[in-house]
């Protein structure tokens, strides 16, 4: 029925003066408050709505093509108009959220703002490394950092929620998303997830400088079977709870406002309508109040798993515990008929509703709309000086040295760092590409301002070095997969030289230079969303420029680009000198050079586990023990025991693992008491000296082992670690705290439980060269 203008002008009024009364007074709200302060407000607005109105809330479509000044005749803008839209995603700048903006509050009947999400991933426009390679920083404050300058940035362009913080662990480097989260391990993960929740939202949501962030994808989508993208996840529910699930409950516990549904399936049904995860779970146990959100298209997907027709399926995802259907519509096109039908009911739709509307509130965009739209922020908050100096430091921390010896069989000075004099030879295909630089999902970031090696490498090493450079090889012998792993606007020309020309051009560079530099490894494009592999070496075509490189007898130092653990072994064994620099962000080229010339001494560390080959694969430090563990340390072959026939039984480098350019010696592993009781903390003393030549920094890596449980126990578990600073010569004696609370597992009941009986503590520089001790806990 169509109202008459007279109506429509009253009614709009009257919507409007409710909701002036509805406006946040100021309320500092942090996402996921126990108690809903906004509870009547949102009843008022809720009372108002029809049920269309109410369906558009929970609909969020990707923006499309916004140009500025086109919002109002757009698609989207019309559907805004008519308030079917709750959020848009990846549309950037103040200005043009401000006109979409704009259509919600001004022209559609209740004036409810929207949300304005984005993959905030690592860093806005400045771009910081992947997060694979931040968390190799193990420094809690510089990831928190980063999160709050990228929020800094987004909030500056208009948008106030993001699809951050990913913490699926992965233990699959097939897996081409393993660069998008923290890696292997859950504790180490869910510190993570904590330093970056509080980094997007800080302590107050009402503020424009910080938003809603959204952890993601819930749950295990980290093991898919074979690494492949988006399939199949089996587990058992002690492995879930103690292994896989901590880091997404730490986002919870931290105060995230958002979770979004993973794509792949639990227990056989889809997360996206899985009632046991998305309500049990996550908001019966766990207690979290926000929203959730499908990921793309995912209530549509559950069509080809298998679960019903798009009405069945979007039936499922709201009554599962969905409340936001992001780009599909299948909310928008299907639930008035479910609920006609009696398939849902208006409680169901209310309640997802009440979640949308309460996030507004939150954020305060009921009290001004606009509050994230001052076209005059960017200009002097986005892509910064600063932030790009800080992002310089930051990728330098995250940048793992993997090998570091002398050039030549008879010993002498380490290849790294090097000398500011003399030539260098800069060779391979990732030397010289800016757009390659950000890495994975770095969907602001300014791909043509990134610095690439060639350009930063000139810069910090100044006049006194000649620096020659060349290609060396394309990506790949094959054009096909050179195609699909440099897209995006990624790509790295193709250079139409024959493979022996472009060698010889290398191989004559690098004769007459002093040391060579082999940029070589993987493509931005190589890692992330659907970029699953089976191989983890590098492409032929740059092992074969490697091998011409190391021929012509000139020390060679590997800067490996990587969104994932590689099998390295062949390089791992000739080259003197491995750094892997992942895909390290706006001023790769810089961070780069300040670690190759010793001006940041490297000390990240892997949060992932480097495999001897794809076989081994998932290989990972906190395995369980098995009955038949080998007996010798070395990893060598034993018959009838649990080991390969045809690879050593050790990863090529260990999860925690990473050298220094000055040596840590680890000494006097002492415990504050050889037993403790249940209420007792535990102190754990160790001496390190830093003996090399240089000062530095080093992660010291606190485990466990529970030595008999009642449910079978890993072989280690890391509990704590602390990233310190030692000038050279100074050894400095570091504690722990160990409570019952570190000690606390999942039982076969599922019930969080520390079980008396004896435990070992190790402390080292990895999660392999460790001193231990041991202790007892008692009833
Ligand atoms: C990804 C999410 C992402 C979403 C929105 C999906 O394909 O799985 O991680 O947040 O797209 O861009």
């Amino acid at each position: 029925m169509k109202k008459s203008i007279k109506q429509y002008i009253i009614l709009s009024l009257f919507c409007t003066v409710v909701l002036f009364a509805c406006k946040n007074e100021g309320a500092k709200a942090t996402a996921n408050n126990a108690n809903n302060p906004f509870e009547n407000q949102v009843d008022s607005i809720l009372s108002l709505m029809t049920l269309e109105e109410k369906l558009g809330q929970l609909n969020l479509p990707a923006s499309g093509d916004i140009t500025t000044g086109q919002a109002q005749s757009s698609d989207i803008g019309k559907k805004i108009e008519e308030g079917k839209v709750g959020g848009l995603f990846n549309i950037k700048s103040a200005e043009k959220i401000k006109a979409v903006q704009q259509i919600a509050v001004e022209k559609s009947r209740l004036k409810i703002p929207l949300l304005f999400g984005m993959d905030v991933i690592h860093g806005y426009e400045t771009t910081f490394p992947i997060p694979l390679g931040l968390s190799s920083s193990w420094d809690m404050e510089l990831i928190k950092q980063t999160a709050r300058i990228a929020a800094q940035e987004a909030t500056a362009d208009g948008i106030n929620w993001t699809f951050s913080p990913m913490v699926d662990v992965s233990r699959d480097p097939r897996w081409g998303r393993i660069s998008e989260g923290s890696g292997e391990d859950s504790f180490l993960g869910s510190e993570i997830a904590k330093a970056m929740v509080k980094g997007y939202q800080g302590n107050d949501l009402t503020k424009n400088n910080t938003m809603m962030s959204c952890v993601k994808h819930f749950a295990l989508y980290g093991a898919s079977e074979a690494g492949r993208d988006y399939n199949t996840v089996d587990m058992s529910k002690i492995r879930m709870y103690n292994e896989y699930l901590p880091p997404y409950k730490a986002a919870v516990d931290a105060g995230v406002g958002s979770v979004m549904a993973s794509f792949n399936e639990i227990d056989g049904i889809p997360a996206t309508g899985n009632k046991w995860l998305l309500t049990d779970l996550l908001r019966n146990e766990w207690g979290f109040n926000g929203f959730v959100v499908s990921d793309y298209t995912g209530i549509n997907e559950m069509i080809a798993h298998g679960m019903g027709d798009l009405q069945q399926v979007s039936a499922l995802a709201l009554k599962a515990g969905t409340d936001m259907d992001m780009v599909g519509e299948g909310f928008l096109s299907t639930l008035k008929k479910s609920l006609d039908e009696g398939k849902i009911s208006m409680e169901e739709i209310d309640t997802a509703v009440k979640r949308l509307l309460t996030a507004k509130y939150q954020l305060g965009l009921f009290d001004n709309p606009y509050k994230y739209c001052d076209v005059n922020r960017a200009e002097t908050e986005v892509f910064t000086d600063e932030n790009k100096a800080f992002a310089r430091k930051v990728s330098a921390e995250s940048m793992v040295l993997l090998k570091n010896l002398p050039a030549g069989r008879h010993g002498g000075n380490k290849v790294l760092p090097l000398k500011k004099q003399g030539t260098i030879a800069l060779v391979g295909p990732l030397a010289n590409t800016a757009v390659n630089m950000a890495g994975t999902w770095s969907v602001a970031t300014k791909q043509e301002k990134s610095i690439p090696l060639l350009e930063g490498l000139k810069e910090v090493a100044g006049d006194s070095v000649e620096v020659l450079y060349a290609k060396g090889s394309n990506v790949d012998y094959d054009l096909k997969y050179e195609k699909n792993v440099t897209m995006f606007g990624k790509e790295i020309p193709r250079d139409d030289r024959t493979d022996k020309q472009l060698l010889d051009e290398a191989v004559t560079v690098a004769s007459i230079s002093d040391v060579i530099l082999a940029a070589i490894g993987e493509t931005a494009e190589m890692s992330g969303e659907s970029s699953s592999v089976t191989n983890l070496q590098i492409p032929q075509a740059q092992k074969d420029l490697l091998n011409a490189l190391l021929k012509t007898g000139k020390p060679v130092v590997m800067v490996l680009f990587t969104g994932r653990p590689l099998a390295i072994v062949e390089e791992n064994e000739n080259v003197p000198a491995i750094l892997n620099v992942w895909f390290p962000g706006s001023q790769a080229g810089l961070a780069i050079s300040d670690v190759l010339f010793g001006d940041v001494n490297p000390s990240g560390k892997l949060t992932a586990t480097f495999p001897m080959n794809v076989g081994q694969v998932p290989i990972y430090y906190n395995h369980k023990n098995t009955g038949r563990p080998l007996s010798n340390k070395e990893g060598k072959f034993e018959k009838f025991r649990s080991n390969y026939l045809d690879v050593r039984n050790e990863p090529l480098y260990p999860f925690g693992y990473g050298l220094s350019y000055t040596n840590f010696d680890y000494s006097n592993l002492k415990l504050s008491s050889e037993t403790i009781s249940m209420q007792d903390t535990l102190e754990v003393f160790v001496d390190i000296a830093n003996t090399g030549d240089y000062d530095g920094k080093e992660v010291v890596q606190l485990y466990i082992r529970d030595l008999v449980g009642s449910v079978t126990r890993p072989v280690k578990e890391l509990k704590a670690f602390k990233k310190i600073e030692l000038k050279k010569g100074e050894t400095k004696n570091i504690s722990f705290e160990l409570s019952v609370e570190d000690l606390k597992f999942y039982n076969s009941d599922l019930d969080f439980v520390a079980e008396p009986g004896m435990f070992q503590v190790f402390v080292g520089t990895d999660s392999e060269s460790v001193l231990m001790e041991e202790f007892e806990l008692t009833e």
